[in-house]
Parts: C-alpha cells; structure tokens; sequence
C-alpha cells in the first residue's frame, strides 16, 4: 500500500542537535519530574500507543508482546502507553483486547514485566479504543453480485422498472466507471471503491444509533479491568480514525444530541470519561489522546482542538495527550482484497511525517497547535499536563518543546523505536550511542501490512545471537539489541 507524500518532496535529515553532558541531562525540564494526576513520572518523556501486530488472533499477550514492552521499558522513559487495545469482546484479529476478564492473566503479566525492566522508573498506561466496522474492498464481480443492496433507484437510473435482480446486477456490471457515478449512491461507490466502513452518522444502523448508550459501560468496563491488571493510568482513545474521533469530528452530523454542534461532538467523549472515573475514583490517572487538528476538508480545528481541551480539562481528565491527522477520510484506495488505512492520505501524513516532506518538515508539526491548546488550558487557570511530539528524535528539540511551554511531556514514538535506550543514553551522557530514527516510515509499512512492526535500523543485526526472537519469516529480529552503558 502506497502512502502520500508531500509534492514538494524536500529531504529532510535527523540531526543529534548535541548530545548534553549527564550533568546537563540531569539538569535538563526533560529529565525532570512530573505529576500527571495522581501519577509521578520519573520524566517528562513519553512512548506513545504504537501497535506492533504481536498479539494472538483472539487478543491475548504472548511472550512476543512482553518482549516488546521490556525492551521499550529497559531504556527507562517516563511512561510507556500500550499499543491500542479493544474494549469489546468480539473478534478484531491480532490486537490486544480488554473486553473480558480472562484478559487480565496477561495484562498483569506485561505491568510486571515492565515494572521490573524499568526498575519501577517507568510508569505504565494503556490505550482503550473501540472502532466500527470497515470492510476489504471487494473485487468489483462480488460487489455486483453479492454486496450491493439492488433497490428502485438502480432500476429507475438504469432505465429498467421491471427487471429482476439479476438483471440489474448484470446491468451495473457491464457499467463504465463514470456511468457507475450517475448510477450508484456515494456510499455505494465509496463500498465499491475503498470498501465498505461504518460511521458514526449511520444511525439508520441501529448498532451506530446506540453507541452512545452502549460506549461509556464498555470504556468503564475496561478501564476497571486496566486498573485491576496493575496499569498505572488509561489512556481513552479519542484520536485518528476511530469511533470517539468521529463523534469529536467536525464531520459528525448526528442530530440526535451527539453531534452538528461543539457541545453535540464533545457530549460522548465526556460521558465515557464520567463512566470510566465512576468505575475507577479519583485516585486513578485517566485522560485521553486526540487531534489537535484533523487535517482533513471540513474536519476540526485547532479552535475546536481547543474548545475540546477546556471540557476534558474541567471535566477533570488527568492529562491531554496531542495527536494529528490520521482519518479514513483521505486514505488512498487499497488494492482489492485489502482494507482501506487510514494512514496513507495527507492527514496521515501529518500523523506521522517521513523524511520526504513540504518546508514545514517532518519535525514538530503538531507543535504549534500544541502550544495554542496548552494557552489556551493555562489561560482558564486549569493545570493539566499536555502531551505531544512527532518528530522529535533530540534532546535540545524535546528540551526546546518544554522551554516553550509546547508541553509539558514530550512524546517519542518511531524514535523509541529506533533506539529504545535512547532515554538511558540521553540521561546518562550517552547521547552518541543514539541511533537516530531516519523516518522512512518502514516500520509503518509492516504496520499498513499487518506484520510484525520492526526498525530498518537493528532487525537485520546479529540475527544468529543465541535467544534473538525473529519474526514469522525469520529474517527479521523482533527488537533491538541489547545496550549496555561501558
Ligand atoms: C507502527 C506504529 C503504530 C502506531 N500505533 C498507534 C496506536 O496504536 N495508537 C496511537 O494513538 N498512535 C499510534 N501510532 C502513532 C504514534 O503514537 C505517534 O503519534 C506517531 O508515530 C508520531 O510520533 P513520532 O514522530 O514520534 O513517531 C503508531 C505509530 C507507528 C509508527
Ligand atoms: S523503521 Fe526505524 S528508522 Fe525507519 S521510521 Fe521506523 S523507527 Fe524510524
């Protein structure tokens, strides 16, 4: 699957800015401490959700995800979030679920895992997301003969009142692409094109009319059970492409009160959180990820951003965790038989930046809409931690991003992966060890792909070490090497 790129196609490179000596790293905002509600962190550094396709089909922890999370956790950053986990008991492939208690064996697994990696140094939140139905795009032979609903507008379009279904299927068949478009329905066309996806204005569906009676029991459910397992605080997934994003989104209509106005949009969002606090008290860290901007035609605002942050802040959220883009709405078309990501598009693009970019470049780019929304929390008088990156790969841009009042904790996801240790080595005066994510995106290649996400930069390296874990084709090794300060 193909990924947009910016046409103006500038290259940019990662730089180490200059590394500081351990005295200045310990003297750093960075490497200072910080409360995110009732939770200390160690750091002002912070690994966000990434999802690394390492769970079983029905949503479990394997010994391949603990892995994963203790390396993350032996180069010791302030907090870790876990990659996106469902809060339904449904199947959804290899991602981590929560929606049952017989999830908890592995969850208490991994905080012990991370615990004792991190030395206790690094505190651990988990992100609870539901999303809704989304189908692969079909071969257009199916869709014709199977998945288009033939109605009297097929037929009155069609010039054929009273032919059977068969003939129409066929009629539609033999159409040209831009007949197809006098013809179909624009959701016909877009199930044709992308394939078939849910929203959450669909509320002829009566499974997308009750979301909002439904989501607050799930979300509290499972954060309860987050709690139980040992998880220092939830992360309510409120960002990108998924069902609380959408209801947030300036392209949510629904006129049944949870839509069309800023108030309408922000309503769920506020009533999951309320049903997650009640489940867990004040005594837990709770907050939520969303979108700064969503980067796409008639999509949110940073003003929106803004308006949304004052609620979750008043409301009481312990923290507001910045992202950018990532929709379906842009996502380029998939190849038959694939499903549509929502990655792929310019508002993806702006969710996770490559190397190939426009003159803003790939680093920073939420950062100034960070800095209006962090104003605008201060300016009511209100405390909350925010949360953001993207791009940032070294010390001076992380320290700079608290400098100047961007954030208060600075997020580092593809360059965590890159070098897990890069928080040990930064604190520790070994900054030259770092190896510098180059942001070409591969990781997120074997993500689009469903495929154990690794880094260009290690996976190929001493692949005959004894105990190296490789990926289902072998050739791959599942994390980095191991570091050891000389
Ligand atoms: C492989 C991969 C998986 C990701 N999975 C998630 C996820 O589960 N939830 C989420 O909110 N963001 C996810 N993201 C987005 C990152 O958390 C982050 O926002 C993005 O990579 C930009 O930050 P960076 O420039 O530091 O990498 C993922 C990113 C990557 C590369
Ligand atoms: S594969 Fe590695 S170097 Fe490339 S973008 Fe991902 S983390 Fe960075």
């Amino acid at each position: 699957m193909a990924m947009w790129r910016p046409p103006e196609r500038i290259r940019y490179a990662p730089t180490s800015g200059g590394w500081p000596s351990r005295e200045q790293a310990a003297a750093s905002r960075l490497f200072s401490g910080v409360e995110v509600g009732p939770l200390s962190l160690t750091s002002r550094t912070w690994v966000p959700a990434m999802v690394p396709w390492r769970a079983t089909e029905e949503g479990e922890v394997t010994p391949a995800v603990l892995d994963w999370y203790r390396r993350f956790a032996e180069g010791r950053p302030g907090a870790i979030v876990v990659e996106a986990t469902g809060i339904r008991d449904i199947p959804s492939g290899p991602l981590l679920r929560i929606g049952h208690d017989r999830y908890l064996p592995g969850l208490r697994e991994l905080v012990k895992v991370v615990r004792e990696a991190s030395d206790g140094q690094t505190r651990l939140l988990i992100q609870l997301i539901d999303f809704l139905a989304i189908r692969r795009r079909p071969a257009p032979e199916t869709f014709f003969a199977r998945y288009l609903q033939v109605n009297e507008i097929h037929r009155q379009r069609l010039g054929l009142a009273d032919a059977d279904d068969s003939t129409v299927r066929a009629a539609l068949a033999g159409l040209t692409e831009e007949r197809l478009t006098e013809v179909l329905e624009p959701r016909e066309l877009e199930a044709l094109r992308m394939g078939y996806r849910e929203r959450v204005t669909d509320l002829h569906l009566p499974q997308v009319r009750e979301l909002p009676r439904v989501l607050p029991d799930l979300f509290a459910a499972a954060t309860a059970r987050a709690r139980e397992a040992g998880f220092d605080g939830v992360e309510l997934h409120y960002a990108h492409a998924y069902t609380m994003a959408s209801f947030l989104s300036a392209t949510n209509q629904r006129d049944d009160g949870y839509g069309a106005t800023l108030e309408g949009r922000v309503r769920l969002p506020l009533e999951v959180y309320r049903a997650a606090r009640r489940a867990v008290g004040s005594a837990y860290t709770l907050g939520c990820r969303f979108l700064a901007e969503e980067c796409i035609a008639g999509g949110s605002s940073v003003e929106d951003a803004c308006y949304f942050a004052l609620a979750f802040a008043r409301e009481g959220f312990d923290f507001l965790a910045l992202s950018r883009g990532g929709k379906f709405d842009d996502a380029l078309q998939p190849k038959v038989g694939e499903a549509a990501y929502p990655y792929t598009g310019s508002s993806g693009y702006e969710c996770m930046p490559s190397y190939y970019s426009d003159a803003r470049g790939p680093f920073g780019r939420n950062l100034p809409a960070a800095q209006a929304i962090r104003r605008a929390v201060r300016e009511a008088g209100l405390q909350t931690p925010v949360i953001a990156g993207g791009g940032i790969h070294h010390f001076q841009q992380a320290e700079a991003v608290l400098d100047s009042g961007q954030a208060d904790i600075v997020a580092i996801a593809r360059q965590a992966l890159a070098d897990p240790d890069w928080f040990r080595k930064v604190r520790s005066g070994c900054g030259d060890a770092v190896r510098l994510c180059l942001y070409t995106n591969y990781c997120e290649a074997l993500d689009q792909r469903h495929r154990e996400v690794t880094c260009e930069l290690w996976d190929r390296e001493a692949l005959d070490e004894t105990g190296a874990a490789r990926s289902r084709d072998g050739k791959r090794r599942l994390v980095a090497p191991p570091w050891s300060e000389k």
